[in-house]
């Protein structure tokens, strides 16, 4: 296809979503070789640039998940779904947007070594000018590949580039043109910058960017000025096992020090949000559980796992680890005949809670699709900036239990993506293993 035929093309495969959604006017606008290639700019911006390569950004395209869920589900889906199709180009402007921007839809796979795999580069952040909307959302960038680089400072000079200081470079509005995001059904499918506008920390200041790009002295390239805080490019996430480790504290309380078996207890375990400047999980909520499993172990080493007592809210059932099936929604876009769905919860044990905000799909089943996310709003248990979660435990002591110390731990685990569904798509287990992120232990005496 020519190229302008092609975005004709392209503009009405997308306009059923774009209708609803943020505008999409910078698609197929360019080529690729209106953008340097972030190499380019390594020359100079050594540090940066290695930061990038081993920050999520540069793997946005060409990450395992990242590539099953776009061509094996998404792209399908869009083929098939109407409703849908807008997805097919949607899922590239944030994910490949080298390839958004180029009208190169659908890119080719990541084995075949095109620029999309470039994921989100240097030239797109650098080179994006402001937003088409009032509050940032679903790739609403302005974009301008030009030689002029926007940054954060006003007295920088560089021999390879005009700079430009952009207040917009330095605000969370520029992160929240890619990670906030509606469904083609107007559902909020991440919302990780309108979270962080609910919470404490915007009010206090604290961007985006004072969290994830740690700030020291430095230089940001040869030949640059001494910077007392030079902007680092980490983009540490929940993909950093360090990050999510103690970013939520746990803490154990048992009703009585001493008991006999048979007896009840009564526990109290309380999590804190204290580091996490918006909810947690965010992000792609739909695949994210955070989850508090509590164990009693006796004197002998036997163990006993102890469940959370319900509090009694509307639609608490998901919240609460069960051998339920779900993600119905996969074996329809696979054509898989006879599909019995994925286990829910993957392999958190029964009775864990579990904070999550889950998405259902047009027919009320509860999905991983997010694009085919047709309600979400009744249901948000994740726990917010500065919040803290109370759990109670009422458990009675088994008549097996050995004299002696028993101890109980509460472990708070993390997991990207349900361990069902990573099993079911062969995924490197260290994409969905579960994180610990923090644990308490308390000892009490079984007389
Ligand atoms: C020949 C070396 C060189 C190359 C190549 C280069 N830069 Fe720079 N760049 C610099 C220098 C020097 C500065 C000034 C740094 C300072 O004084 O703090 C700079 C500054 C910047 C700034 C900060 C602007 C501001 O006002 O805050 C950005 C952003 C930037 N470069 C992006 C890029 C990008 C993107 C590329 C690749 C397309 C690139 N640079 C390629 C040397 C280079
Ligand atoms: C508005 C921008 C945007 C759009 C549109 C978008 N994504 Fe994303 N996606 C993101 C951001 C930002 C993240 C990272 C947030 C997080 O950590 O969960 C992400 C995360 C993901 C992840 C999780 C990666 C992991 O390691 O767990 C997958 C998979 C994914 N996206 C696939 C898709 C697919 C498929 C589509 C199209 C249906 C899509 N995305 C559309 C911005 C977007
Ligand atoms: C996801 C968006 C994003 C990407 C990708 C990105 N940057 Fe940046 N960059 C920023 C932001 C935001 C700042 C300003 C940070 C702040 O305000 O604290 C910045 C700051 C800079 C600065 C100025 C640092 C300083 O403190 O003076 C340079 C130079 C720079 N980036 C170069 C690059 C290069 C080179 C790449 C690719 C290897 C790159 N950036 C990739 C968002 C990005
Ligand atoms: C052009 C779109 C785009 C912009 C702008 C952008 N991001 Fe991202 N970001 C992404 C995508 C896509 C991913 C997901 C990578 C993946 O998992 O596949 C991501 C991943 C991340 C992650 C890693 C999340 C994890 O789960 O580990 C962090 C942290 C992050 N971004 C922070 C920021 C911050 C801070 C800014 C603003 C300075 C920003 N992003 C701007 C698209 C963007
Ligand atoms: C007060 C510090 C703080 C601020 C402010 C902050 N974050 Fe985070 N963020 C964290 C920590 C800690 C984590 C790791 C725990 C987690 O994954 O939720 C994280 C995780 C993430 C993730 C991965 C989410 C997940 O659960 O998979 C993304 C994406 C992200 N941040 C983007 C952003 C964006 C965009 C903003 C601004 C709108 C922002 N963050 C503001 C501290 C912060």
């Amino acid at each position: 296809m020519k190229g302008k035929l092609r975005s004709i093309f392209i503009v009405i495969a997308i306009s059923v979503f774009v209708a609803t959604t943020a505008s999409a006017a910078e698609m197929g606008k360019f080529k690729y070789e209106d953008f340097k290639k972030p190499s380019n700019c390594g020359m100079c911006h050594k540090e940066i640039y290695q930061e990038w390569q081993q920050s999520m950004m540069s793997h946005s395209f060409t990450h395992k998940w990242d590539e099953v869920e776009y061509f094996e589900l998404a792209l399908p889906h869009s083929k098939k779904l109407e409703k849908v199709a807008g997805v097919k180009a949607g899922c590239i402007a944030c994910h490949g947007p080298l390839a958004f921007l180029s009208g190169d839809i659908p890119p080719k796979k990541p084995s075949a070594g095109t620029r999309a795999n470039e994921g989100v580069s240097c030239e797109i952040c650098h080179n994006i000018t402001g937003t088409s909307e009032k509050i940032p959302f679903n790739f609403s960038f302005n974009i301008k590949p030009d030689n002029v680089k926007n940054g954060p400072r006003k007295d920088s000079k560089s021999p390879a580039h005009k700079t430009n200081f952009s207040e917009f470079t330095k605000s969370p509005e520029l992160c929240a043109t890619c990670h906030d995001e509606q469904s083609p059904y107007g559902m909020w499918v991440k919302s990780t910058y309108r979270e962080w506008t609910a919470g404490p920390y915007a009010e206090e200041g604290v961007r985006c960017q004072d969290c994830h790009m740690y700030h020291a002295p430095g230089k940001a390239a040869y030949g640059g000025k001494q910077r007392e805080d030079l902007a680092h490019h980490n983009f540490h996430g929940s993909h950093v096992p360090g990050k999510l480790a103690g970013a939520v504290d746990v803490a154990l309380y048992p009703s009585k020090k001493s008991v006999s078996a048979g007896d009840s207890l009564n526990l109290r375990a309380e999590v804190f949000n204290g580091k996490v400047g918006h909810m947690i999980p965010s992000g792609s909520a739909e695949e994210r559980m955070l989850w508090l499993e509590v164990w009693a172990t006796d004197a002998n080493g036997h163990k006993w796992p102890i469940p959370v007592t319900p509090k009694g809210f509307p639609m608490e059932e998901y919240t609460i680890a069960s051998d339920a099936m779900a993600y119905f929604a996969i074996g329809e876009i696979m054509d898989i005949k006879d599909f019995k769905g994925l286990k829910r919860d993957g392999n958190v044990p029964a009775g864990a809670r579990i904070f999550r905000k889950p998405f259902f799909d047009p027919k009320g089943r509860m999905t991983v699709c997010q694009w085919y996310t047709a309600e979400n709003t009744k249901l948000d248990y994740r726990i917010g900036p500065r919040e803290t979660k109370i759990e109670n435990y009422k458990w009675e002591i088994p008549n097996g239990a050995a004299k002696g110390p028993m101890k109980i731990t509460a472990n708070l685990y993390y997991s990207q993506i349900p361990s069902s569904v990573g099993e079911f798509f062969k995924l490197p287990e260290s994409e969905y293993a579960p994180l610990l992120v923090n644990s308490a232990e308390v000892e009490i005496e079984i007389k």
